[in-house]
């Protein structure tokens, strides 16, 4: 196919908290890389982003703030959109899901298929609070998790072992927001039937596709050896894209339906408003001659690579005329870990974008590169700051910014800041530039296999090449002899100075811009990279300046200083019951009933280093309670006899095999030290506390 333009999404974030490092190098950089690549070659590119602003997770963070659902989607929208901006990331779009223009194209593309016949209603038993009126969606379910049986997974994911759950396979479901227990109801919804287009799937896939990375090749191999079911693209909800149907009162498009939606309505948004740059969105969408990548996580592969394109596939069926185009390639990247574990926004374990840049200012290139040259492409990775300030100092510094200090600088002192001609050449001055063309060919050859990582591996081999051939020549000896064959070296080293500027722009945008005013050069176009002849003889210099900085250990331990903060509160934390972690507020608390006790017996859960096991006369024949305190309480017979407080109400839990029949209050002492709350006069067990 000879493709005239390509069309790159890449996934939208939920609206629910601010992007941190997992999202840049997951998604945002790889895909600004490719923009910015085919845009220097000239091709034509759109580039779309935006906020995903429906769905649970965005109403539960609402709730945990205490404000509307719209306050939430509002504040977060804003501050993504400006890390994005502050990061460089050249979206020629970035809308979000609550527009206007989204909520009528998605109603209509719905309405389309429903139109069509393309859905099946199906009548299911639901989860149900009977208090709050309320049939709850999987991420507000939450139980013990059937594989692990650790506490508190939620309905679609175990986030302790990663199994991928049902909330009908949940121990013990009860609601995650209010900790009641849940019945079941019947509700009717629409499901998309996926089983009906797995043939389809399978050979425009696994037989079209074999060049799509390992990963999303398999994982897309393992769904549809497992057979495909039919999968429901409305919710009970009350936030989100009413279902354009008669009688769906109180049903909503499930988020996961009208988010990749959004992707053609940004692009609609934007050719709307720059027809002149951008001409018609039926244009990118519907035209074969457009490519189209989606660049995603790997916890989005199913819906892009089988969904999404159901939908795409079944909305074409319905049209004689216009047809959707598919994807192309869909490189998605496996997950960046921090510091060993797993980020997670709910454990505040992140480097979070906006706190970068406050304590990093201006330092933007510097994460990109390192992101990149850790980019999680064929596995999990992880960021570490000493990784962080070693390829600063080592690369950035060591090698890219000082050669171009050193060229600048040289051919300030002897040639006051012009290009010297470049005279005869040498055989090792032709086998430098050699090398130097060649570059254009190994960078593009990555760059068009996604291999972003190696990409930039080849840039940063140029400042290698550049640095080396500055040490070889040593020029600054020369200049007492032959300041001819100086001015030919730095000739050389300024060309590669220039090429340097071109490679890295897509990598490095900004700290390219300042090497060509540096260099005070016009912007060349990626197809002269290579070329020996980007800066003539006589051009004038402007004075140097340093590309990078040295990143001192100072820097460096108060960011690991903030993260063991960090994973001191979430130890503490990790041992309070799902529904008050899930949700701290009056309601919460008003629900729980606390009670006096005397401890029993109490002893440390074999295998455990952090669990408790109490024996508590409860004034109600005795329970069992175990808590996260053993850290805290090295010889825990110091708490026999002693009166404690207790939350009676909790569902029982099991953890290590053991049932937990509620909770004991303790509080963090200066220390981080967890201490077990007593009273200080005796009372009678199983009175209420209040
Ligand atoms: N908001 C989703 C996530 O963060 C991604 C949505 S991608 C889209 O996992 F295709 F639906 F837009
Ligand atoms: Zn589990």
């Amino acid at each position: 196919m000879d493709y005239k333009r390509t069309l790159i999404t890449s996934a939208l974030p939920y609206a629910n908290g601010p992007v941190h490092i997992g999202h840049l190098a997951g998604v945002y950089i790889p895909a600004d890389i490719y923009a910015r690549y085919l845009r220097g070659k000239g091709r034509p590119v759109l580039f779309v982003g935006g906020s995903d602003e429906h769905g649970v997770p965005v109403t539960i963070r609402a709730r945990k703030e205490g404000i509307t659902v719209q306050q939430v989607v509002d504040r977060y929208h804003e501050l993504i959109k400006s890390s994005f901006e502050r990061f460089g990331i050249s979206f020629d779009v970035y809308s979000r899901t609550t527009s206007d223009i989204h909520h009528k194209f998605a109603s209509d593309f719905f309405r389309t298929l429903y139109d069509g016949g393309k859905f099946v209603q199906q009548t299911t038993e639901q989860f149900y609070d009977e208090e709050t009126h309320e049939f709850l969606t999987d991420r507000n379910i939450r139980g013990e998790c059937p594989r692990c049986h650790s506490a508190g997974a939620y309905g679609d994911q175990c986030e302790k072992c990663g199994a991928t759950l049902s909330p009908d396979e949940l121990i013990n479901p009860y609601n995650a927001v209010n900790g009641n227990p849940l019945t079941k109801r019947a509700t009717s919804h629409w499901y998309l039937p996926l089983d009906k287009y797995q043939g389809w799937l399978e050979q425009w896939i696994l037989e079209g596709h074999k060049e799509w990375r390992t990963n999303v090749y398999g994982q897309c191999k393992s769904w549809l050896d497992g057979g495909l079911h039919p999968r429901a693209v409305t919710r009970d909800l009350d936030w989100g894209i009413p279902v354009p149907v008669e009688g769906a009162e109180g049903k909503v498009l499930y988020v996961w339906f009208d988010a990749p939606i959004g992707y053609i309505s940004n692009t609609k948004e934007l050719c709307d408003a720059r027809p002149d740059k951008f001409g018609k969105w039926e244009t990118w969408w519907q035209d074969e001659t457009t490519r189209m990548i989606h660049f995603i996580g790997k916890d989005n592969i199913v819906f892009h690579c089988i969904v999404f394109p159901t939908m795409l596939k079944a909305w074409n069926e319905c049209n004689e005329g216009a047809q959707y185009i598919l994807p192309d390639n869909v490189p998605s990247n496996e997950f960046l870990n921090l510091e060993g574990d797993k980020i997670s926004t709910s454990r505040n374990w992140a480097v979070w974008l906006n706190e970068y840049l406050d304590d990093f200012p201006g330092k933007q290139d510097v994460l990109r590169y390192v992101l990149t040259a850790n980019a999680p492409e064929t596995k999990d990775n992880d960021f570490t700051w000493a990784d962080f300030q070693a390829r600063n100092n080592n690369e950035l510094v060591a090698i890219y910014g000082n050669f171009i200090n050193r060229a600048m600088v040289l051919t300030h002192k002897y040639f006051e800041g012009r290009v010297p001609v470049c005279g005869e050449l040498n055989d090792y001055d032709r086998q430098t530039l050699a090398e130097l063309a060649g570059i254009r060919g190994r960078v593009e050859e990555l760059l068009d296999a996604f291999r972003f990582r190696d990409a930039q591996r080849e840039a940063m081999n140029l400042a290698r090449l550049g640095n080396k051939y500055l040490a070889d020549t040593e020029p600054w000896k020369q200049a007492k002899t032959d300041l001819a064959r100086t001015g030919t070296i730095l000739n050389i080293a300024l060309q590669i100075a220039a090429n340097l500027a071109i490679v890295f722009e897509p990598f490095l945008p900004f700290s390219s811009a300042s090497l060509y005013e540096m260099l005070d050069m016009e912007e060349h176009a990626w197809e002269r990279l290579g070329d020996t002849d980007l800066l003539e003889a006589g051009h004038q210099l402007r004075e140097p300046r340093l590309l990078f900085e040295k990143i001192e250990d100072t820097a460096i331990q108060a960011q690991l200083d903030r993260l063991a903060r960090i994973k001191k509160e979430n130890e503490a934390a990790a041992w309070q019951a799902p529904a008050l972690k899930a949700e701290t507020n009056i309601e919460a608390f008003d629900k729980s009933d606390i009670r006096v006790g005397t401890v029993l017996e109490c002893q440390k859960v074999k295998k455990s280093d952090k669990l408790l096991q109490f024996k508590i006369d409860d004034g109600m024949g005795g329970r069992t309670i175990l808590s996260g305190i053993a850290q805290s309480y090295p010889d825990p017979q110091v708490l026999v006899g002693k009166q404690v407080l207790f939350i009676a109400n909790f569902p029982p839990r099991k953890m290590m095999g053991i049932e937990s029949q509620g909770m004991i209050l303790s509080a963090v002492n200066d220390d981080g030290k967890l201490v077990v709350t007593t009273v200080s006069a005796p009372v009678r067990n199983g009175v209420q506390v209040g």
